[in-house]
């Protein structure tokens, strides 16, 4: 079996080093970052490297045995002169675009890109066009779509014996880009990725803040309700109650609490005599062993590229996400209407003034 040839594209937090932030933290799983995850891949292997900041690589090099020769500041002469057949892009949403649409028309086979996918609608578009175009293999990193304890909350609903999903809930939906992007792909799963109708939102913040004519210039906190084509709704909260998530079938509901560190599951009780509800009880749901959800992706990719099958992910499930940010947007800069999704205006960009350069942890 081939060892595929991976170059990383941004090479800071979630490219190489968010592992040691999260050590001991019983939610993630480790590998968590895209290179970590490569390292821990037998089929892949980490080949070359660019990033805008060289001290950044420097510390990769060392960490994933990068040798400075195959470092780069300018990512398009690492594709033309190394020839990767998998590509990560863990910059920010800003310098997302440009790179895939690069990679994807130069030959790379298949890209590991970070959400949220890109800063606008049309950048989006374009990305698809040229993934379509070149058959590029994808997959954005919403990592719950790869985690096997959402894995199991999608088998639950889809065995039916809590008859048919009606309603998910999201506590902490946060900021649309960094987190809620995260959470919709997470329902948008739970439902089959079933298109939605429409969206209806609210944004935090005073609009001199956020915009600036077609210009976003923070990532904003949105909350909203979300109403799949098939029926089911989702309520998207912005509350304390942190990373909780609850899918709510006909006969049951199942509970993803703090980040999936622990689950429940409740039944609806037999009517009683005279045709009452008696409530909903819990049932025992046993521990699973976990694992990584970057491991699983990555393996995902291989698999697509070992038989051309299609990964769990890919660039619609990524688009359908964007639709859902700028959905939220546009509903609230209607003052709350509904918005038919997809949205019409696909120009309106985020332009944050200081974007990323976060200073990794590179020591656990
Ligand atoms: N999946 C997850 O759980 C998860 C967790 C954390 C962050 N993220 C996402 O990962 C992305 C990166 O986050 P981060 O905190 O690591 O960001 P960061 O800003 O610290 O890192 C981005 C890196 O990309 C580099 N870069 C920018 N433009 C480049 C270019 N043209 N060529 C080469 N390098 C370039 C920057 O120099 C920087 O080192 C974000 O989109 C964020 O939302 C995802």
């Amino acid at each position: 079996m081939p060892v595929y040839r991976a170059a990383l594209i941004g090479c800071s937090r979630m490219g190489a080093f968010i592992d040691n932030e999260v050590v001991g933290y019983s939610a993630v799983h480790l590998p968590y970052s895209h290179a970590a995850g490569y390292a821990a891949c037998p089929r892949t292997e980490i080949v070359a490297c660019a990033d805008l900041r060289e001290d950044v690589m420097a510390k990769f090099g060392e960490a994933y045995g990068v040798p400075k020769e195959h470092h780069y500041t300018d990512y398009k002469k690492l594709i033309e002169k190394e020839r990767p057949d998998i590509v990560s892009v863990a910059t920010q949403p800003e310098h997302r675009a440009e790179i895939v649409i690069f990679a994807a028309n130069n030959g790379v086979k298949a890209i590991y890109a970070e959400k949220a996918l890109s800063a606008s609608l049309k950048e989006a578009d374009d990305m698809a066009a040229a993934l379509d175009r070149e058959c590029v293999i994808f997959n954005m990193g919403t990592n719950r779509r790869w985690d096997n304890g959402y894995d199991r909350m999608k088998e639950i609903i889809e065995s039916g014996d809590l008859g048919a999903l009606q309603s998910f809930i999201i506590y902490a939906n946060g900021t649309l880009f960094n987190t809620a992007s995260h959470n919709f792909d997470l329902m948008l799963r739970m439902n089959n990725d079933e298109p939605v109708d429409w969206v209806q939102a609210n944004l935090h913040g005073k609009d001199e803040d956020l915009f600036d004519g077609n210009i976003l210039k923070t990532d904003p906190s949105g909350e909203g309700i979300i109403q799949f084509r098939n029926g089911v709704k989702g309520y998207a909260l912005l509350t304390r109650r942190g990373s909780n998530f609850e899918a709510i079938c006909e006969k049951g509901t199942i509970t993803a609490r703090n980040n999936g560190q622990t689950w429940e599951l409740y039944k609806s009780a037999p009517m009683d005599d005279s045709g009452r509800h008696m409530g909903l009880f819990q049932e025992p749901l046993p521990d699973i062993e976990r694992r990584s959800s970057t491991l699983t992706l990555v393996e995902d990719l291989v698999h697509a590229l070992d038989t051309g099958e299609p990964t769990r992910g890919g660039i619609k499930v990524a688009q359908a996400n964007m639709e859902l940010i700028f959905g939220f947007i546009e509903s609230h800069r209607r003052g709350g209407a509904k918005v038919k999704l997809p949205v019409e205006d696909r120009t309106l960009t985020l332009k944050r003034q200081r974007v990323g350069g976060n200073t990794p942890k590179y020591e656990a």
